[in-house]
């Protein structure tokens, strides 16, 4: 046994996992190894970066950030960095919502989002509605309260005993409907669970919380629209917060700059991370209404919200957000997420009918593919095959079980993203 410090590496398994590739630098879509090979980046390096790796822009706004004001603690004081993003995200997120609240990632997105809501209703005199209504395939991050909140899961299973109960409701996976019915056809009856529970329960009922129109981790499932448009609908008619987990869908990744405003909702709360910084630096933030805000402000400070993270509205990582949220100004970025949708759209159609694939999604910039199999699900033997056939053919792809999926940075050209697509036809024929 080495006595020297290792890296215990997330979500790997050392016994059965490839070794760790070494990236020695990483430049628009692609990563390049120490051992000389160049990988496209096939899921923006887990789903954040959204302008290619080391965009100028990027570089020199945290640069600049770096050398004025490093970092200071954002209770009692402010900066202007965080003043920038401030108002930069108030000019793109849905009218309504008023107050952002930092942290650190999507997990604490998650978990403020969930913290809020409770003691919202706590502070306006309601303390009994304090439970959670979560999606089944849902996934909202690895700490405590945001697995609580996520699906049941082989990532979840061994804390069982540390995660609060929650009231779970049917997800619209349409190939797989939970209650037997067919799209377009149906009237979104696995809404019924949800519409049941809010009638019955909704005095003990803080808030739901959803990915809104694409579940990522539970296999880039796609919803239809009037799937969350009729949640925001019950949510509001039964006085029920809705938590919508934009940590995935949110700056672009589903057409939209949030996948809310695709299906032309608003919610209570919003959980933002990932794409925030362009995918260069840690932050996450949770945006609320002004009605919930004003729950928290009074005389008396126990209707203060108790939470912080040392690093909440880090200058470096708010100096990053504002140059990405400037490069959505300068550059032609929705055309780009535009051609992006419409070659996934191409593809898909055209791979649908190959044997092996049972469901082909796509959104915006994600296209996922379904593979038929015994062992559906995030440890089906397809997972490892999948993934070295593709790191072997030059992209990074991590599929999700069964489920192969194409997440890239806006700025990949139209001749990499079909490169892309190739190597997972290819991929289908050699491991299905
Ligand atoms: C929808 C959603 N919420 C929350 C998270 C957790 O984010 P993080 O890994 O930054 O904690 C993720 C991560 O994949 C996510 O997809």
């Amino acid at each position: 046994m080495s006595s020297q410090l290792q890296i215990w590496h997330p979500f790997t398994q050392e016994a059965l996992d490839p070794p760790p590739i070494r990236i020695t630098k990483a430049k628009g879509v692609y990563l390049y190894t120490d051992d000389g090979r160049r990988l496209i980046d096939g899921i923006s390096s887990w789903w954040v970066n959204l302008h290619g790796h080391g965009h100028p822009a990027i570089i020199e706004a945290i640069t600049e950030q770096a050398a004025r004001v490093d970092h200071v603690l954002l209770a009692g004081f402010t900066h202007d960095a965080v003043e920038e993003l401030r108002a930069a995200l108030q000019k793109i997120l849905p009218a309504g919502l008023s107050h952002i609240f930092f942290s650190d990632d999507g997990s604490t997105a998650v978990e403020v989002a969930v913290k809020m809501a409770v003691q919202y209703w706590q502070n306006i005199g309601r303390p009994e509605k304090r439970a959670i209504v979560a999606l089944d395939h849902a996934y909202h991050g690895d700490t405590v309260g945001a697995m609580s909140v996520g699906a049941e899961s082989a990532f979840t299973s061994p804390f069982r005993s540390l995660l609060f109960p929650v009231h779970r409701v049917h997800s619209a996976y349409c190939y797989r409907c939970p209650v037997g019915k067919t799209r377009p056809t149906c009237d979104i009856d696995c809404l019924t669970k949800l519409e049941q529970l809010l009638t019955q329960k909704h005095g003990e009922i803080a808030a739901v919380i959803a990915e809104p129109l694409l579940q990522g981790a539970g296999g880039m499932i796609v919803h239809p629209v009037e799937f969350l448009q009729r949640v925001r609908r019950l949510c509001a008619e039964s006085q029920v917060l809705l938590i919508a987990d934009e940590v995935l869908t949110g700056f672009g990744r589903c057409g939209n700059m949030f996948a809310c405003e695709v299906a032309g909702i608003v919610p209570d709360l919003m959980c933002l991370s990932k794409g925030l910084t362009g995918g260069v630096l840690p932050m996450g933030a949770t945006v609320c209404t002004s009605g919930i805000h004003q729950a928290f402000v009074g005389a008396d400070r126990s209707r203060t919200f108790y939470h912080g993270h040392s690093y909440t509205g880090n200058p470096i990582a708010a100096a990053a957000a504002v140059a990405s949220l400037k490069i959505f100004e300068r550059e032609p970025v929705f055309e780009r997420i535009a051609m992006i949708s419409s070659i996934h759209c191409q593809r898909l159609a055209a791979i649908r009918e190959h044997r092996a694939v049972g469901d082909v999604r796509s959104i915006g910039t994600m296209a996922a593919i379904e593979l038929k199999t015994d062992d559906p699900g995030y440890t089906s033997k397809l997972r490892p095959k999948l993934y070295k056939f593709c790191i072997e053919a030059g992209v990074l792809l991590r599929p999700l079980g069964n489920v192969v999926y194409v997440l890239p940075p806006y700025v990949i050209t139209p001749d990499e993203l079909n490169y892309v697509h190739d190597r997972i036809a290819e991929a289908l024929d050699v491991c299905v």
